[in-house]
């Protein structure tokens, strides 16, 4: 059997009981790590750093180093799928994401096709091989990839936007050219996960950063309804064990209802909705995860315990169901010492609810 030693976080999001919390941080590999700093000079550049798999496995595991988390994720990026769709990933200091060739014009979206996984992202299945074997069934690994509309965002916008002016344009204008893109990306998505999953990854999470951009009718058709395809497209189970996946939208907090009821295992939470308010809505249908404010980890130690132990509070006394985590991904200017503080105080207080329930 494959099943890692500490299972707390698969058990969680298949509501089984666990002795205590799990919990794991988005983007707990990240610039607020003197040690990932180093990996990424090392590497010359952060695309250069994802497509070498010896060096994506050693920044997975540094966090796993310093903070008793419950979960690995993949070091990657969300954007690789574009950029194995030919639009030309690149990166520029201080400006984030770029592409060489963002969609615009109808031919070119017309001409999009998903890309193999096992030869145009080879470099991400190499990857989840040498972290599997490195993890030592240690704690499970997580694999990822960005939802159709949050990818679409950025292959039509070519970068990061505050507006979202070309995309939203063209949802109004060519609801069409965009079905188009969503559809064969989300082709593409389901087919990255599969490998990631025959690969290795014991859990998926699929990150729909900007989908809480959308008005509640655009988002069902924009958004969720081709992450509803991709969940449905999933492997369900690698040699004998179930693989969950959690669907994140930032923002999605109104919707909650529809998005548990697209077939995932697990609904992410940002910090704007009470978790507890989250987890009557939702009832026992599906696990959550999240949500403490990702500012808190700015506080002193003593804050943040105060603050992780509201947050399991309002989910209340379970042994299952909570996957804790932040509601969105750590900041580079995060204290890592600060990590320490978030990480102990969720398995403390959790092992004290248990033993009082
Ligand atoms: O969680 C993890 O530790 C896994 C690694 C991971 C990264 N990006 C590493 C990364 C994951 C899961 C992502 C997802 C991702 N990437 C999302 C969805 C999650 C979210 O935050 O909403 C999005 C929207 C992206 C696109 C992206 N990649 C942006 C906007 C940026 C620039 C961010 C910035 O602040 O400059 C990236 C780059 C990136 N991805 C970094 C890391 C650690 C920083 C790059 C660097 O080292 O310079």
């Amino acid at each position: 059997m494959t099943r890692p030693c500490n299972d707390s976080f698969l058990r969680a999001l298949l509501k089984q009981p666990t002795a205590h919390t799990p919990v794991w941080l988005m983007r707990q590999a990240g610039r607020y790590l003197p040690e990932y700093r180093e990996t990424r000079a090392r590497a010359g550049s952060f695309m250069q750093l994802c497509k070498n798999p010896g060096l994506a496995c050693e920044v997975t595991l540094q966090p796993l180093a310093r903070y008793e988390l419950d979960a690995a994720i993949l070091f990657s990026d969300i954007l690789t799928v574009p950029d194995a769709m030919g639009l030309g990933l690149y990166f520029t200091d201080g400006e984030g994401p770029r592409f060489e060739r963002p969609l615009r014009e109808e031919w070119a979206i017309r001409d999009l096709g998903a890309p193999d996984p096992w030869d145009h992202l080879r470099y991400v299945m190499d990857a989840v091989t040498e972290i599997r074997r490195a993890l030592n069934n240690s704690v499970p690994l997580i694999g990822f990839s960005g939802s159709p509309y949050t990818l679409a965002c950025y292959m039509v916008e070519g970068a990061s936007s505050t507006d979202y002016r070309r995309i939203k344009g063209m949802l109004y204008d060519r609801p069409d050219l965009l079905h188009h893109i969503l559809s064969v990306t989300a082709d593409a998505v389901s087919a990255y996960l599969n490998a990631q999953i025959e690969s290795g990854a014991q859990a998926v999470m699929i990150f729909d950063s900007w989908g809480g951009s959308l008005s509640a009718a655009a988002y069902d058709e924009f958004s969720l309804q081709y992450m509803q395809r991709i969940v449905g497209n999933l492997i369900k189970e690698k040699d004998g064990e179930r693989v969950p996946s959690i669907v994140f939208t930032k923002g999605g907090g109104l919707w909650l209802e529809s998005i548990a009821n697209i077939g995932c295992d697990a609904v992410g939470l940002d910090w704007t909705i009470d978790i507890g308010e989250a987890r009557r809505r939702v009832g026992e249908r599906v696990a959550l995860q999240g949500n403490v404010d990702p500012a808190v980890l700015f506080a002193s130690p003593e804050r943040i315990a105060v603050e992780a132990r509201k947050v399991l509070d309002s989910f209340g006394p379970s042994r299952t169901g909570h996957v804790f985590n932040l509601g969105h991904g750590i900041s580079q200017f995060t204290p890592p010492e600060n990590v320490t503080a978030l990480v102990d105080a969720v398995h403390q207080h959790s092992r004290i609810l248990r033993r009082q329930s």
